[in-house]
């Protein structure tokens, strides 16, 4: 891109960011995440603190302290003072566990997401774990995640093949309930695309992150196996595959990142069930944005917005922004397979999509993309259309925050 293009976008860009920042991040916890002399103020009852610095305090490592969490269903609290911590998390419990950042942006009513080229949000609690699944030195993806959610090893494994690792069915369910608030998970194993690296793995669990960050290069998200998972206000950053698995993730007024591009930005195996599903990814309300100008100009019409990893992949992008860096047919077969993973149940869709990476034309000639009718988006507009539970009853969204969550969408381009 020339720098006169640039220059001719920036009022679009600041006019999209000046749309989105028109919104409030959770303020739940807004008063135990405040930095204040006396660390607990204003938390839950029972909150456990961690600090790398406070000698008086139990936990120097965040895994500690949910170590010490008994597995059992009392809701259990964990405030994370501000520092770079530098392990491997792991949440098996059932009982709900909430992860707080200090931070005082929810006091400040400030959301984390800052959109725009040169992005430069960081929350005050940073957890790095780089790991990558380079040449297969793991038998399985999961060992390499920065914070993995689900009930025991074998439920959260990614396996191979069209259906994954057997799970098998006498598999308990993991944290009903989990939630972090203000943290990045980091997973800078390579700065590119040097095999599966998680900074999340949630399976057979059901969780939600709120002005959270993600950042990896491929397969930053994984939702795994009966995996439910919300995103509000919360950056994923990646480049290859980065949201990908079997369950079901609704990400809301939130941005993806494009470090660069490759495979697709959603590769979702379906599964066949005896139920209706709504295993699949919904980005609603959110931007797709390069991660600064200098890859902006590198990756200009580039981006697949995703490719089948089963012939039963879903993914729906909804009144979402879409910066030039989206490839203009939309998404993309997988290449190598029978029919490009392609088949009568593949949903590979946009509803109500805007900005400069959005072309009607192309993405209707492109044979692979859907173009959702008001009608057809019906069924997945919000977080209560899309989370079940693992026998396929609905609603099931108790364990979302609801002091952010569904307000009413979908008003149609008209109404925006
Ligand atoms: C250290 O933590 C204790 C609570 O465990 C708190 O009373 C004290 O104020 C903290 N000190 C600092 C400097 O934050
Ligand atoms: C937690 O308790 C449940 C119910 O007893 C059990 O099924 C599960 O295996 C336990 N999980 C862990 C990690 O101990
Ligand atoms: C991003 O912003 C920072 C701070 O304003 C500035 O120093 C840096 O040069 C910018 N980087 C790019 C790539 O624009
Ligand atoms: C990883 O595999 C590539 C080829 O796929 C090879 O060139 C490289 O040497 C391997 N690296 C290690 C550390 O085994
Ligand atoms: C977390 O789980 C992974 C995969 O089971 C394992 O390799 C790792 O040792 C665990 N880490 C902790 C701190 O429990
Ligand atoms: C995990 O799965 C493997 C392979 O199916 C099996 O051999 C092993 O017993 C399972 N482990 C547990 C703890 O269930
Ligand atoms: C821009 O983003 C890419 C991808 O994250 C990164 O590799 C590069 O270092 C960044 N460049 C600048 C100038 O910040
Ligand atoms: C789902 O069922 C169809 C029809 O029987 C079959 O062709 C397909 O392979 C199944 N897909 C998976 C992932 O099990
Ligand atoms: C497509 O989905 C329908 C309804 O779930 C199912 O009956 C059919 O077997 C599926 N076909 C394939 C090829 O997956
Ligand atoms: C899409 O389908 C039409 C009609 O079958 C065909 O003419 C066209 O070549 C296809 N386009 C692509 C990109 O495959």
């Amino acid at each position: 891109m020339t720098p006169f293009l640039l220059v001719a976008l920036l009022p679009l860009l600041l006019g999209q960011a000046a749309a989105l920042a028109n919104y409030s991040p959770s303020q739940s916890f807004a008063q135990c995440q405040k930095r204040t002399s006396e660390p607990l103020e204003g938390c839950p009852p029972d909150t456990l603190y961690v600090s790398q610095t406070n000698e008086s305090v139990a936990f120097r490592t965040i895994q500690s302290a949910i170590a010490s969490i008994p597995n059992d269903t009392t809701p259990y609290t964990i405030l994370i003072a501000p520092g770079i911590y530098t392990e491997q998390l792991n949440v098996t419990r059932q009982g709900p566990l909430t992860l707080l950042g200090t931070s005082d942006r929810p006091w400040r009513s400030e959301p984390y997401i800052d959109i725009g080229y040169n992005s430069s949000a960081v929350n005050d609690v940073q957890i790095y774990w780089n790991s990558a699944n380079h040449n297969a030195s793991f038998t399985d993806n999961a060992f390499t995640g920065v914070l993995t959610v689900g009930p025991n090893l074998n439920a959260t494994l990614t396996g191979s093949g069209p259906t994954g690792f057997a799970v098998p069915d006498d598999t308990p369910f993991g944290c009903t309930d989990f939630r972090a608030y203000n943290i990045d998970f980091r997973n800078e194993f390579a700065p590119y695309s040097d095999g599966p690296a998680h900074a999340l793995g949630v399976s057979r669990a059901n969780a939600g992150f709120y002005s959270c960050g993600f950042y990896s290069w491929q397969d930053t998200i994984y939702i795994g196996k009966l995996g439910n998972a919300y995103f509000y206000d919360t950056v994923v950053a990646g480049e290859t595959d980065f949201l990908y698995g079997f369950g079901t993730l609704f990400i809301e007024k939130s941005a993806l990142s494009l470090r660069s591009c490759g495979g697709g930005i959603t590769a979702w195996k379906g599964t066949n069930t005896t139920f209706t599903n709504k295993y699949g990814v919904y980005i609603a309300d959110s931007q797709v944005l390069a991660a600064n100008s200098s890859i902006a100009a590198v990756i200009v019409d580039k981006c697949s917005l995703g490719r089948p990893w089963n012939a039963l992949h879903r993914s729906v992008f909804m009144n979402t922004y879409l910066d030039p860096g989206i490839l203009p047919a939309g998404y993309t077969e997988w290449a190598g397979t029978f029919n490009g993973n392609i088949g009568v149940n593949t949903t590979m869709a946009v509803y109500d999509v805007y900005g400069p990476g959005y072309d009607a034309a192309a993405e209707a000639a492109s044979n692979v993309t859907t173009v959702f009718s008001g009608e057809e988006i019906r069924p997945y507009l919000t977080p209560v259309d899309v989370f079940m539970t693992p026998d396929g009853a609905q609603p099931n969204v108790a364990w979302i925050d609801k002091s952010v969550s569904f307000s009413p969408r979908r008003r149609g381009r008209s109404g925006r």
